[in-house]
């Protein structure tokens, strides 16, 4: 018989696991402690953005007309220990307040709920990003005839669906053939169209989460150092991403310099690497991850720099800065630690008049900093404007009209913090142009 899946926690990453798991042909029950939650995904919906979701769900979601029925979701422990054979808990561990570490408590209380109610052959397997270690831990919280297995997941915001169901690698921590067995079962289709399985213990397979997440901090910070370097001396650190790139061994991608990396992964997932390492006496091995995270956070602060110069230096106070973007990064809603809110933030709390428009994060921006000021179009954003920054790059900004803009204007500066407009357009159109890391031109 095939095997019935659980999904514990709907987010970003466990309502995208359950829909794939669904659409990989499985029947599957997802549970979030939120009934809002569970009432909203039982419609075929979801409460973010995420391209490609809500189809998939319409096309599994039990209920929904036309739908395959194979996707519930519940608020019930007791149902769902007792339909699954395979659970996944894919709860958020977010950073901790005034700590670097994250914050467990979800992960065990999951856990707790769940334990109870589980038949005995059950795997759970957590998805969740964890310290090294917890898996071990949490194992020994399970019931007899339980087994744990460690999943990690390397899905991306705005690519979650395709990322899911055709994974760069598969990573399974397992402590028997038997939960080998049971996850090769599940990812038999990615498996078989050529996504890689690695099967390892459960601290590789905790710390695989970390280290790709800390290696791709790393290259996003060292292209940035490399941008505060070119600004010192006159280059262009586009052309430099560009041109080592064109070694292999460097790669293309994850290079492109700019405000830098935000979002509810990169930033607490190095700091909490770093606290875990403290705790395990590996705190050196890990020093440079600090430096990784302070040049990221230092051109948050460079981008308000160089807003100041473009207005003739001094103070914000008076000034009509447009934003042109609120998203920790494009195609997505999410606004955690979005480094365009916090450069906004950092210009109003310095007396500037901030407007700010996002094509899919208005939403969350206004919920997160209900101090600033929101337009509805980039059109609206930029009237008056003595100032415009580009914080994240939407498609809708590359594509937006520098005459046009020029028109409603009140100066025509444009500051690009992502190095994703077309500089030669906007110079064309009357613009003073300036990017982060390149000439000034
Ligand atoms: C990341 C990892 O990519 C993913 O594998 C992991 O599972 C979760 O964390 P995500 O947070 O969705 O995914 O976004 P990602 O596309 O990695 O971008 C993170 C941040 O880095 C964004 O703020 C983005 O704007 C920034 N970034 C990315 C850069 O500044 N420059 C780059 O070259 C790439």
């Amino acid at each position: 018989m095939a095997l019935k899946i659980t999904v514990i926690g709907t987010g970003y990453l466990g309502a995208t696991h359950a829909a794939a798991m669904a659409e990989l042909g499985f029947e599957v029950l997802g549970l979030d402690v939120v009934p809002e939650k569970i009432e909203l995904l039982s419609q075929a919906r979801v409460p973010m953005y995420e391209p490609g979701l809500e189809e998939i769900l319409q096309r599994h979601v039990a209920g929904i007309e036309g739908s395959s029925g194979r996707l519930r979701f519940t608020t019930s422990w007791e149902e769902v220990g007792e339909f699954g054979d395979v659970h996944f808990v894919c709860v958020n561990t977010p950073q901790k307040h005034g700590e670097y570490a994250c914050d467990m408590s979800y992960v065990d209380s999951a856990f707790a709920s769940l334990a109870p109610h589980l038949k005995a052959g059950s795997l759970v397997v957590g998805k969740s990003t964890v310290p090294v270690g917890s898996a071990a831990r949490l194992a020994g919280t399970l019931g007899e005839g339980v087994e744990l297995a460690w999943n990690p997941e390397f899905l991306r915001e705005g690519f979650a669906v395709s990322d899911t169901l055709h994974p760069d690698r598969i990573v399974v921590g397992v402590e028997s053939e038997r939960a080998e067995k049971l996850l090769r079962e599940v990812y038999a289709g990615p498996v078989g169209e050529g996504s890689p399985f690695v099967v390892t213990d459960f601290p590789t397979a905790e710390l695989v989460k970390t280290a790709a997440n800390s290696f791709l901090a790393t290259k996003i910070s060292f292209i940035n150092a490399m941008a505060e370097v070119c600004e010192a001396a006159d280059g262009d650190v586009v052309k430099l991403a560009e041109a080592i790139g064109h070694d292999e061994r460097i790669g293309k991608k994850f290079l492109r310099a700019g405000i830098g990396f935000g979002g509810g992964c990169l930033p607490k997932d190095i700091r909490a690497f770093m606290a875990r390492a403290g705790e395990l006496g590996a705190d050196q091995a890990l020093t440079f991850l600090r430096e990784i995270d302070s040049v990221n956070m230092r051109r948050r602060g460079a981008m308000v720099e160089m807003a100041r110069e473009a207005l003739g230096g001094g103070s914000f106070l008076g000034k009509r800065v447009a934003v042109l973007g609120a998203t920790f990064k494009p195609d997505s809603d999410d606004v955690r630690d979005s480094p365009a809110l916090n450069v906004a933030g950092q210009i109003h709390l310095q007396g500037g008049q901030v407007t700010v428009y996002d094509p899919k994060g208005m939403e969350n921006a206004r919920r997160l900093f209900p101090t600033l000021a929101y337009a509805d179009s980039a059109l609206d954003a930029v009237r008056g404007a003595d100032v415009v920054l580009h914080l994240t790059e939407w498609q809708e900004f590359r594509e937006l009209d520098a005459a046009a803009l020029g028109e409603v204007a009140g100066e025509r500066i444009m500051l690009d913090g992502r190095n994703a407009l077309d500089a030669v357009a906007w110079r064309e159109a009357g613009w003073t142009f300036r990017a982060m890391g390149r000439p000034r031109a």
